[in-house]
């Protein structure tokens, strides 16, 4: 297997002397951050590190930044801060409506007022009309049920309701759709110990919680947001452009032209059997997008590339890994196919009996399409970054992030490096259950010449 391979260009360095950098592929600093904090998605990354990148290889106002598993917009919100055009797909139909209405700037505090109060009449008309809390039941899926304190989950169904039933802007009902998501968290009673939810545990401080009031306050803090956001911007992102697609980045011949992104910055899915349709269940099931767990995977998983045991079938050729990789990397593929092997006969040993030999193949052919759909879209002499950590199913490492540039080199690209971010999983480390291996989180960083 051929070493990391010698970049061209050494002088751009990552400053890792100035720069806090261990927290970039992960979500901590988006928390408190204007905008970026509207949707807690534990999947997302820091958008300093998307601010760095754009800094770092001097992307200009109006060139255009790409970003294939843009996931709660992460990148575009940056890009369109710094006046930066972007692209953004997303396949995952709930998380792409976030990053939506986080790309949409043109609310304003008189709106929302005069919606909020029209919203808030409405709700009173509609909670005259409930007989008792037995509704609760005929809308809501166990889970959600369990979530909250009856008093406060009418409430919810109330603004629910009456947000769908207004008559007003459709950007304005986005943003109050999107208050009212982030709001979900915040009001529930069951300790949801990110990124799955544990309804068994009761967090104290969301007890008695006057859910209109907090919907009401996270609102018009969305617009002081927005505001904030407005004071910092370049002035050039009123002339960016941000198409923001729901769509599967495998292929995206039909939405972006060959040789016209300037940039490409993205995390995909970690090889880490991450669900990102529970991860979004609380939001689903509660908007009524979804019922139940094969909704769940007919809406989400099954649209997703493969990084979770839960999408993968054994009946699947999707997860048998593609002879393509076998003609274009060889020696990758030779090292996959001896570690399904490996998976294969390991999983019979474990009592999950987790089918991490499918995803490893079907996480292989997947990215292996996105890598060319992204060669095909950067211009020439531009680069394309992925932010990634490896992974170790069942004790089995894979280098994932050297796999990523090894493969972007054999369908073209012409050289890349990998810069380590930071050592992690050190706090499974007491659980017996896990795997030794050390683990990263890294930057890989492709060159198209
Ligand atoms: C690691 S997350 C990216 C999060 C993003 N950086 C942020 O800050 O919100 C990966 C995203 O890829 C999306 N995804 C998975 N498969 C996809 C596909 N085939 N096409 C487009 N998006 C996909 C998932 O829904 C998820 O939101």
């Amino acid at each position: 297997m051929k070493q990391l391979s010698l970049f061209p260009d050494e002088s751009d360095r990552l400053d890792t002397d100035n720069l806090d950098i261990s927290t970039w592929g992960t979500f901590k600093d988006n928390l408190k951050t204007p905008i970026h904090s509207w949707f807690t998605y534990p999947a997302g990354f820091s958008y300093k590190a998307v601010e760095s990148s754009i800094k770092r290889y001097q992307i200009q106002p109006l060139e255009v930044i790409y970003d294939p598993f843009m996931g709660s917009g992460t990148t575009n919100v940056v890009a369109k801060k710094l006046g930066v055009s972007s692209y953004g797909c997303d396949a995952h139909p709930f998380v792409f409506k976030i990053a939506q209405a986080k790309l949409n700037w043109n609310v304003e505090i008189k709106a929302v007022t005069k919606a909020i109060k029209e919203l808030f009449l409405l709700i009173n008309e509609k909670r005259e009309k409930i007989q008792d809390a037995g509704i609760l039941k005929e809308t809501f899926p166990e889970l959600v049920l369990k979530c909250y304190e009856e008093d406060s989950l009418i409430n919810l169904l109330l603004i629910r309701d009456s947000l769908f039933d207004l008559d007003i802007n459709s950007e304005i009902k986005e943003f109050l759709l999107v208050s009212l998501t982030n709001v979900l968290r915040q009001v529930s009673t069951a300790a949801t110990g990110w990124p799955y939810i544990a309804p068994k545990k009761v967090k104290i401080t969301s007890q008695n919680k006057d859910v209109l009031s907090e919907f009401q306050i996270n609102s018009f803090k969305m617009v002081k947001d927005i505001e904030i956001m407005l004071r910092e911007v370049n002035p050039n992102y009123l002339l960016s452009e941000h198409h923001l697609l729901n769509i599967d980045s495998k292929n995206t011949e039909n939405f972006i032209q060959k040789n016209s992104i300037d940039h490409i910055f993205t995390s995909p899915p970690y090889l880490n059997n991450y669900d990102y349709a529970d991860r979004t269940r609380l939001e689903m099931y509660f908007w009524g997008h979804a019922k139940n767990w094969a909704d769940l995977t007919q809406q989400v998983r099954k649209k997703l590339m493969t990084s979770a045991t839960t999408q993968t079938s054994r009946e699947d050729s999707r997860y048998i890994l593609s002879p393509e990789i076998q003609d274009y990397a060889p020696d990758i593929y030779s090292f996959l196919e001896s570690a399904i092997e490996k998976l294969g006969k390991i999983r019979l040993t474990k009592g999950g009996k987790k089918n991490y030999d499918l995803v490893v193949a079907g996480y292989f052919n997947d990215i292996f399409e996105v890598l060319k759909d992204c060669y095909r879209v950067l211009k020439p002499g531009k680069k394309a970054i992925f932010v990634l950590g490896d992974s170790a199913p069942y004790g089995v490492h894979i280098p994932t992030d050297e796999f990523i540039g090894e493969l972007g080199v054999a369908i073209g690209f012409s050289s890349y490096k990998i810069e380590i971010l930071r050592q992690r999983g050190g706090k499974w480390q007491k659980n017996p259950q896990r795997h030794t291996e050390k683990l990263r989180e890294s930057i890989v960083t492709l060159l198209k010449e």
